[in-house]
This record gives C-alpha cells, structure tokens and sequence, in this order.
C-alpha cells in the first residue's frame, strides 16, 4: 500500500459515525474501538471494500477475516448454527467471542473474506461505537484488527495510527479498549467445541456454558490448516523477545507480572484480566524503547493466562 491518504481522528460521536458510515458506503475501509482491539472494519459483501482491508493491512491474503453483525438473527443469514453454536451465541454474545461456523451457500459475503473456505467467522461485538456503526451500515463488517499484518494488536487510536496512518481514510477514537486482546475463536460443529485462537472467554467459561470438553486446537499442528490466518509470527514485535523469564537479562525491556516488576508491570496485583489488557501497551512500549531485546516474567498458565502466554509464545518466534 501507499502512504498517501489522509489518515482524520475523530473522536467517537455523531460526526464521526456518519463519516465513517459514508465511507464504509463508499468501499472504504474505516477504523473502529471494539472492546478487544481496534479493527479495520469495511462492508463484508464487496469485495472491493475488502481487499483495501488487505491492502491496508499488507495482509497475507489467505488469512480470512472475522465478519462482525448486530445481532444472532443476521448472523444466522451468513451461517448455520447447530444447537452448540446457538448456545454459545446467545451465552456470549454481543461479547468477545467469534464462532466458526459453516457458511450458507447464499450469505451475502465476499469471498475474500473468507478466503475461499466453507466456514466463516463471526462475531457480535459489544463495543457501543463498534455496535452504532453496525447500525448505520445495516451490512455486516469484516474487520480484522487494525495493525499492519504481523506487527501488535492496537488497543488505542494512537496505536492505530502509528501503524495505519497515511494508509487508511479515518480513525474513531473511542479511547483504550477494555479486553485490550483479540476475541476468543471456536470452531463449533459435529466433532464438538474447539478453541482456535484463546482470548476473554476462556475454556473453563465455554465448558461451563456448554456441559462439553473444549479441545485447545491452537496447541496442535493441525490448528494450521483450521485456523490459517494463526501465522506463528502474527503477534510480533520488532525486536527479539523471550518469555517464563525468572531471571531475565540486564540489558533487556522487562515486562513484569505480579511482584516480578521489571520496566512495565502487565498488573501489580496479579490481576490475569488486567494483564491481558495492558499486554500490548506493553509490548508497544518495548518496542519503542532503546533496549534491543525484550523479556517477559512468566504469567500463570490458567485462564486468560493462556491467551497472554500463546501471544507470547507467538512473539517469541
Ligand atoms: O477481537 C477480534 O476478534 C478482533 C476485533 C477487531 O473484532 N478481530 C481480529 O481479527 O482479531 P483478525 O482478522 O486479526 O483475526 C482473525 C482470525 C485469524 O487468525 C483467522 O485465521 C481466523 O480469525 N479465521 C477467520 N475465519 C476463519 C475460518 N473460517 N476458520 C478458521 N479461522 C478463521
Ligand atoms: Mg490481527
């Protein structure tokens, strides 16, 4: 992509959304506060409008994006939904949670969204400004988060524009977003429930919801072809990064977790909901700092310990 446009932040209100409603109209794509991480949202049935997404992104284009809709009922226009996949939409929705589902041979969605496969992934996002612009557009919005491709999720509009600036029309700043990491992804269908992508709503909230084992595919080689768009390098920083560190080096940024301090502690209490949100902030501030290597304290493996430590995992390679 060039660096040509002009890239305007307005703050979340009124002007804002019918800016980005016209240019959504228009085949552009527009970024937008959900309450994960920013997205780069545009109309998700031109496919136009989708490869500018792509485009915008640097985007490897066999990695398909999330589509986001108001509501169950025009979810169910795009896919089929078993009695496992309702239960989850109606427990965790609207909420950070995105289904795999099959698509219907009919749903109005761009191919490229869904780079080519027979499922699709949807969520109903929680965000106000992210639910507003949904209504406006009255179309569902692909949106994958609003980073350059393989460069760190942006839980600001500051973050968004660092990476996008001069490649993308418009910025809706609706200030930090709450989760501050991407939605969980499950892949619901005839051989049960299984996790793709950890995040929010961890396994032990998807198992008591649903009385079934939750399988964590993301550990498995397999989770490649189920979930191609899980590069391993897609959550990585710049700069060369190790994680479980007891001890870490000197000369290294040190993320801190718990009474491990280090250069930016993720929660001083130990709070996992907390970290999870200032993990890319985080990572962010590693990035931009004169330290040439980054090493994280470990954080606890267990809830949404496990979503932080697999994007780790992931920014460690
Ligand atoms: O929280 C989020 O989910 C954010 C906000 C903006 O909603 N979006 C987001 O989108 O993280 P993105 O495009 O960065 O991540 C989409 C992930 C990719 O790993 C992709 O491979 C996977 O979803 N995906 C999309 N469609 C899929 C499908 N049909 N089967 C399996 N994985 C799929
Ligand atoms: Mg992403």
């Amino acid at each position: 992509a060039t660096n040509t446009t002009a890239t305007k932040v307005l703050a979340a209100g009124d002007a804002a959304l019918i800016a980005a409603a016209e240019l959504i109209a228009q085949g552009q794509p527009v970024a937008v506060p959900t309450e994960t991480v920013y997205g780069l949202a545009a109309d998700a049935t031109n496919p136009e409008a989708v490869a500018r997404i792509y485009a915008a992104k640097d985007r490897p284009a066999f990695n398909p994006l999330i589509v986001h809709v108001a509501d169950l009922a025009a979810a169910e226009r795009l896919a089929h939904f078993d009695k496992t996949a309702l239960l989850l939409a109606e427990r965790f929705w609207p909420g950070p949670l995105t289904l795999v589902v099959p698509k219907r041979a009919d749903a109005p969605v761009a191919g490229i969204a869904t780079a080519g496969l027979d499922t699709i992934a949807i969520r109903v996002p929680a965000h106000p400004v992210m639910r507003a612009l949904l209504a406006a557009c009255n179309r569902p919005l692909a949106a994958p988060s609003a980073n350059a491709s393989g460069s760190i999720s942006p839980t600001t509009a500051a973050h968004v524009f660092a990476s996008l600036g001069g490649r993308i029309a418009l910025v809706i700043d609706g200030g930090a977003c709450k989760a501050g990491l991407e939605s969980t992804i499950v892949r619901s269908g005839d051989r049960g429930i299984a996790i793709l992508r950890p995040g929010p709503v961890t396994r032990e909230m998807l198992a008591q919801a649903t009385g079934l084992d939750v399988a964590l595919a993301y550990e498995s080689p397999a989770a490649a072809i189920s979930a191609p768009g899980q590069l391993a390098s897609h959550y990585a920083p710049r700069k060369p990064l190790t994680f479980d560190e007891v001890d870490p080096p000197a000369d290294a940024y040190v993320i801190g977790f718990g009474a491990a301090e280090g250069d930016f502690n993720l929660s001083a209490s130990g709070d996992l909901v907390e970290a999870a949100a200032r993990l890319f902030d985080a990572l962010h501030a590693a990035d931009a700092s004169d330290r040439l290597r980054i090493a994280v304290a470990p954080i606890p493996d267990k809830g949404v310990g496990r979503a932080i430590n697999d994007r780790l995992r992931r920014a460690a390679v």
